[in-house]
């Protein structure tokens, strides 16, 4: 009843669930505004102030829509904030990391064939990176680089490159990908919170005093939310890619999160010009096909025998000791590499397997050792592995795996 495992993994469910939603509302709410922005008209007769309007047809009504750049004359009676969106989908998220990537650190974030590091040491650099990369990118911000928004974002580009092969020097292709996701992420929280609603706030509080609101803030905001908008994309592709190990398990992974990184951009480029009506670039598209052909072609890069090597004589974590010695682990051993190893190996021989999924790899004891979890989740308790059964695995063969993972756990 009360298995640590099983609570656990219903935890990151429930977590990730209300992340989805949070992200959706924010995302959402993100294009929509930049649609209607951009699509906004400017018409004779518009209020003092105003710069555009908009009239839109949704749910069985209409809506008619005026901006204001700076703000109207007098402070309205209503104000609807979009701040929560962002806010819970970084809270969510940051909790889904703790859940995921600090909790289950050993497995999914320290690759112990490239570093030492032991897990707390992992943590610092992952909650301390997210810290110090939204300081760099603010300080850029703030600096006369905001006169020169096009050298500010290739500088932000190549900041995220640079963090991306930083990442892949410590950390597994998954967690490097999901952190360059989450490091882009807080930034474009960062610039929410610390930045475009302060700002807001200011521009309110000068209409309430009656004072006329300086249009600089604006401007700053203006900046913030085009880097936002060029973000988002690539965030929500960093953020899935932890399902697919071709794009995170090959060496090449931090290219290939840059690539994306470019494809954000010619694909934002090619709606945010329809949208504001001022043309069709169709050469978007021919770019955004090149950079994903040369992703697909980035992940074919076959995974080296080095990485195996490597793997078989690393030393076993103190956990992965535990598991590695408690009572069935032989038994247990022989199971998984008759059941399993066709498919989740480093040269899968299952047809139509070309690379293991997830990038779960169990051939070494070490391996099979530091999935002990999954592996009780995935075939102990419930019937999730293999797939429709199809290496024939035993009830008994379940059971066995169950209860050497419940012996060790305890
Ligand atoms: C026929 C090929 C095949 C066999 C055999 C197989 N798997 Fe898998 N495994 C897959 C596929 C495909 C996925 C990815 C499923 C998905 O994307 O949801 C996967 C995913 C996994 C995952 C990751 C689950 C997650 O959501 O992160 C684990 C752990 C796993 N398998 C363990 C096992 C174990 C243990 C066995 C043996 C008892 C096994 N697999 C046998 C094909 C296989």
């Amino acid at each position: 009843m009360f298995e640590l495992a099983i609570w656990w993994d219903w935890l990151s469910l429930g977590v990730r669930w209300l992340h989805v939603i949070t992200a959706i509302a924010w995302i959402g709410s993100s294009f929509y505004f930049i649609a209607m922005d951009l699509g906004l008209r400017q018409v004779p007769h518009l209020p003092p102030g105003a710069y555009g309007e908009e009239w839109q047809v949704h749910g069985g009504g209409f809506y008619h829509i005026q901006k204001y750049l700076v703000a109207p004359e007098n402070m309205p009676e209503h104000l609807t904030w979009f701040k929560w969106e962002s806010y819970s989908t970084w809270l969510s998220g940051a909790a889904l990391l703790m859940i995921v990537y600090w909790a289950g650190g050993e497995l999914y974030l320290i690759d112990a064939t490239k570093t030492d590091l032991v897990l707390w040491q992992g943590i610092a650099i992952s909650a301390a990176s997210l810290t110090v990369g939204w300081l760099v990118y603010n300080a850029l911000c703030k600096s006369g680089l905001s006169e020169r928004p096009t050298l500010l974002m290739v500088l932000l580009f190549t900041l995220l490159v640079a963090m991306g092969w930083g990442y892949t020097q410590v950390f597994t292709g998954r967690a490097m990908m999901l952190h360059l996701g989450a490091f882009t992420a807080t930034i474009m929280t960062a610039n929410v919170f610390f930045i475009i609603i302060p700002n807001q706030r200011i521009v309110v509080a000068d209409l309430q005093a009656g004072r006329k609101p300086d249009p600089k803030y604006g401007k700053i905001a203006k900046l913030r939310s085009t880097h936002n908008n060029y973000l988002t994309l690539p965030v929500v592709f960093l953020m899935l890619s932890n399902h697919y190990p071709l794009a995170f398990g090959t060496q090449h992974n931090w290219i290939i999160a840059a690539l994306v990184f470019l494809m954000g951009v010619t694909i934002r480029h090619y709606f945010n010009t329809v949208h504001a009506r001022a043309g069709n670039p169709r050469w978007t598209w021919v770019a955004t096909t090149l950079l994903f052909l040369a992703i697909i072609l980035l992940s074919m890069a076959p995974l080296s025998q080095s990485d195996y090597d490597a793997e078989e004589a690393r030393a076993l974590t103190p956990r992965e000791q535990v598991f590695a010695s408690a009572e069935g682990f032989e038994d247990v051993q022989d199971i998984v590499l008759g059941r399993c190893s066709m498919c989740h190996s480093r040269e899968p021989g299952w047809p139509g397997i070309a690379h293991a999924p997830k990038n779960v790899l169990l051939e070494t004891p070490s391996e099979i050792a530091a999935h002990a979890r999954e592996i009780f989740l995935q075939a102990g308790v419930s019937e999730a592995m293999p797939p429709a059964n199809v290496s024939w695995m035993e009830p008994e063969e379940r059971a066995a795996i169950a209860a050497w993972y419940r012996t060790a756990a305890n």
